[in-house]
């Protein structure tokens, strides 16, 4: 048996595990591992030859323990309705002569998976993105160690921020998901955290630091300062989101980018020292966290199970805290954003202090 692997979107800690779990899982087998570099580009471009490599036992140990991905990523689409290249991606499949494709990814590199299935191929999917918020499964790759990442940087900020007695925005990733702000700013014990889902109004978010401020002053002046962490995709009632660039990716996205500074300046002349940073590649760009690793090599080990089971067109998941599978058409259902009835307090714009029974 010859599986080929390949990891698409962003970049994310836990791939490279999941890559050391699925030649681990398959040289249990004997089955034959084939990395495919660049995402699904390996696949949609005729002369491939840079873009093929055997991966064998040896590199369990290397991969294991690093971030980023070895086989590199990309946003290519093969799917995309202005260049569709299923029949040349087909074609590529036949000519290597892989038997199923495991693809390591998000919403866009499983949705094309998807698509492929569709059209006969064997593709299994992993989850992957620091963003939590794929449809089908409580857990995707990545997200653990961002979210250590920004607990760490809130951390260093806040000592700046003593310091100076500053007002300070930290801007974090997500897209159009919240949980990292919101569990990095729970951990954090941030003093206003900002998510996509609840729309804020200006006079709100300065009402609430000055309340935050008025209840300091009672603990004395050295704790005139707030951490304010701000996810991407969060925005004024009524305005957009704050856009990086004017780019369009092969899914169709936009970046997102910038939401942080655009806040500090706009809340500059109400009080006295802001200042703004964003975390940006910082939060992929970690050692996989324990969890990232243990998850990469389980869904690694248990996506070469379903192939040897003649079980592909799913997506290896954790769902209710176990591990199982999903149809991979799943990932096209809504994504998982943040429910603020239930885990935001959109009076004082931070999470729900209340008993969480679950949600991690
Ligand atoms: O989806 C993961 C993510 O890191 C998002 O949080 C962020 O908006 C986006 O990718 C950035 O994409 P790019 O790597 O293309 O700049």
């Amino acid at each position: 048996m010859r599986i080929g692997v390949l990891t698409g979107g962003g970049d994310a800690p836990g791939l490279n595990p999941a890559i050391a779990g699925i030649v681990e899982k398959a040289s249990v087998y004997g089955y034959s591992i084939i990395g495919l570099k660049r995402g699904w580009e390996a696949l949609s471009i005729e002369d491939n030859r840079n873009h093929i490599v055997e991966l064998g036992p040896e590199i369990i140990r290397e991969y294991s323990r690093l971030g980023g991905s070895k086989l590199l990523c990309s946003r290519t689409n093969p799917v995309s309705e202005k260049n569709d290249r299923t029949d040349l991606v087909i074609k590529n499949v036949k000519k290597l002569k892989l038997d199923a494709l495991i693809a390591i990814g998000g919403d866009d590199t499983l949705g094309a998976g998807a698509v492929l299935a569709e059209r006969g191929l064997q593709v299994v999917g992993i989850p992957k993105t620091i963003d939590r918020d794929l449809a089908g499964t409580e857990y995707s790759l990545g997200y653990d160690t961002a979210l250590n990442v920004i607990t760490e940087c809130a951390e260093k900020i806040a000592h700046s921020a003593e310091s100076h007695q500053t007002i300070f925005f930290l801007e974090v990733m997500g897209r159009h998901a919240g949980w990292l702000a919101l569990r990095g700013g729970e951990a954090a014990f941030a003093d206003i955290i900002l998510i996509p889902e609840y729309e804020f109004t200006l006079d709100k978010l300065a009402s609430v630091i000055q309340a935050k401020l008025d209840f300091s002053s009672k603990l004395g002046f050295d704790h005139r300062y707030k951490i304010i962490i701000v996810s991407e995709g969060a925005h004024i009632a009524g305005e957009e989101e704050v856009r990086k660039d004017a780019k369009i990716d092969e899914f169709g996205h936009y970046s997102l980018g910038g939401v942080g500074n655009y806040l500090k300046g706009l809340m500059e002349h109400r009080f006295s020292h802001t200042r703004y940073s964003a975390l940006t590649y910082l939060q992929r760009g970690a050692p996989p966290s324990q969890k990232d690793r243990q998850a990469g090599r389980r869904f690694g080990n248990n996506a070469v199970e379903l192939i040897r089971n003649g079980d592909t067109g799913y997506m290896v998941s954790v769902l209710r805290s176990k591990h199982t599978k999903v149809p991979l058409s799943e990932i096209k259902n809504s994504p998982s954003l943040v429910d603020v009835d239930k885990y935001y307090d959109t009076d004082k714009l931070n999470v729900k202090l209340k008993w969480v029974d679950r949600e991690y």
